[in-house]
């Protein structure tokens, strides 16, 4: 946990952002696997943390503005649970540490908010993204689980993103020690991979690797020969010398913020000269898009430029052609370039998604463009001091999209088809980032970065 003062004053600054009514936040439950006791890694809500840091199941947060009161609802821990887990930290001592003085059994939620809901009082929550939390709304709040997701509070998330969105000295401090562990993660990965190993095999170690440093993984491990597959699992087929292999891994500390960092190297200890080539546009287009990343600079137009890049870059292959401001306007980078150049990162990987892309990542004046490639932008409005965000440049041959726009002879004017051809099987390679938004060049988070130059993954390979 950070100290106390945090805590209260992200209260008291939330408090004066909502001005009125209740503040809901719930806490999550544990959560059963294959059978209610046999659960999986316990994960607290990010908005429940950055409020209360407190990370234990079964718990919730009121905070009423009006009458000037905050509320944790949970259950001490009886002696059937101690004996089964042991002897925790009281409630009223993690309370306590988070500035919270007052503490009621769990059930006592209930009458406080039907109570409320009488009173026509307004209860401000937050859009839930686990079933037990639509139930217990329509409980409490006696509202059918199908009007729950048009009745949460537009003021409480505006608000939270409002704070969430511009990361303490402390919380950078967090991302930096998130951002350390998922750098070791990928020097295991950059220096274990050889010919006839599974992708299981190491994607398996690096995870361990995330939790035996304290932590966990931020997001399942992509660790996978099939780069151009963008969320592809780990499978257990043996990598061959010839193919590139793509790993994005990151770790989540023991206070649950997230690193997001991808590498891709050659399976051989060697690239081609194609994969080279290939590689090394990827990684100018990292540099400038990260170069780019300066405060009022919409994101939108950093993405532009890494499309804009890839598609000159990919005139040098014969791949495109043209020109490429046109090329750019009709879309041809989404057949390269399918997914966003980067997204918000916290206490979330996807930092705050859960809340609303559109309030995270657009504005009033920058709606999401919902064509192919622009629509999975999750970040595109002007950038702030003290953002932190990923910037992840890719390029993705998927064979059934290639044939399908050939199918269609689309945007023939841009692309060669027949030299687009002899990179079907190319792959994908994407180099990823987390980096802190300051008055000057962006802070790449991490104390070292993983190595990314084609003589340094080389040198390690
Ligand atoms: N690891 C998921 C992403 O890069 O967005
Ligand atoms: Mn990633
Ligand atoms: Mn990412």
């Amino acid at each position: 946990m950070f100290n106390t003062e945090i805590y209260r004053q992200r209260r008291s600054t939330l408090k004066s952002k909502v001005e009125k009514g209740i503040i809901l936040l719930l806490g999550n439950d544990e959560v059963g696997m294959s059978y209610e006791a046999n659960v999986y890694r316990f994960r607290q809500d990010s908005s429940f943390l950055y409020y209360t840091g407190i990370d234990a199941p079964s718990l919730a947060f009121v905070i009423d503005i009006d009458e000037d009161k905050e509320i944790l609802f949970g259950n001490e821990a009886t002696i059937d649970d101690i004996v089964w887990t042991g002897p925790t930290e009281a409630l009223h001592v993690k309370a306590a540490k988070a500035g919270i003085t007052e503490v009621k059994p769990y059930k006592e939620i209930e009458s406080l908010l039907k109570d409320a809901v009488a009173k026509n009082r307004t209860v401000h929550f937050l859009p839930p993204y686990r079933g037990e939390h639509i139930l217990k709304l329509h409980t409490w709040l006696g509202i059918t689980p199908a009007e729950v997701a048009k009745n949460v509070s537009e003021k409480l998330i505006k608000s939270i993103v409002s704070m969430r969105s511009y990361k303490q000295p402390d919380e950078i401090m967090e991302m930096e020690k998130a951002v350390d562990i998922s750098t070791k993660m990928h020097q295991l990965f950059l220096s274990s991979i050889r010919q006839e190993i599974s992708e299981l095999e190491i994607a398996g170690q690096i995870e361990g690797l995330a939790i035996s440093l304290g932590g966990s993984i931020a997001y399942p491990v992509i660790l996978t020969t099939n780069g151009e597959t963008l969320h592809i699992n780990p499978r257990n087929v043996l990598m061959k010398d010839g193919q590139l292999v793509l790993c994005d891994a990151g770790a989540e500390t023991a206070m649950h913020y997230a690193g997001d960092i991808t590498r891709t190297r050659p399976v051989s200890s060697m690239f081609s000269s194609v994969q080279k080539d290939m590689y090394n546009l990827i990684l100018k287009i990292q540099l400038a898009t990260i170069a780019a990343c300066k405060p009022n600079v919409p994101f939108r137009d950093v993405h532009a430029l890494a499309g804009e890049m890839l598609l000159e870059g990919l005139k040098g292959f014969g791949i495109v052609k043209g020109d490429v401001q046109e090329a750019l306007v009709h879309n041809a980078h989404t057949l390269f370039f399918q997914c966003g150049l980067g997204h918000m990162i916290g206490l979330d990987v996807h930092d705050m998604e859960n809340l609303g892309e559109e309030y995270v990542g657009y504005s009033d004046d920058i709606k999401r463009n919902m064509a192919f490639g622009w629509k999975s932008l999750r970040l595109a409005k002007p950038l702030e001091r003290g953002f932190t965000l990923t910037v992840e440049p890719g390029i993705y041959f998927i064979p059934t999209l290639i044939d399908l726009w050939k199918s269609q002879n689309k945007l023939s004017d841009f692309i060669n088809y027949t030299e687009l051809e002899k990179f079907r099987n190319f792959g994908g390679i994407r180099i990823e980032d987390n980096i802190l938004i300051t008055e000057d060049a962006p802070y790449i988070l991490g104390h070292t970065i993983a190595q990314k130059t084609v003589d340094e993954i080389e040198a390690l390979a």
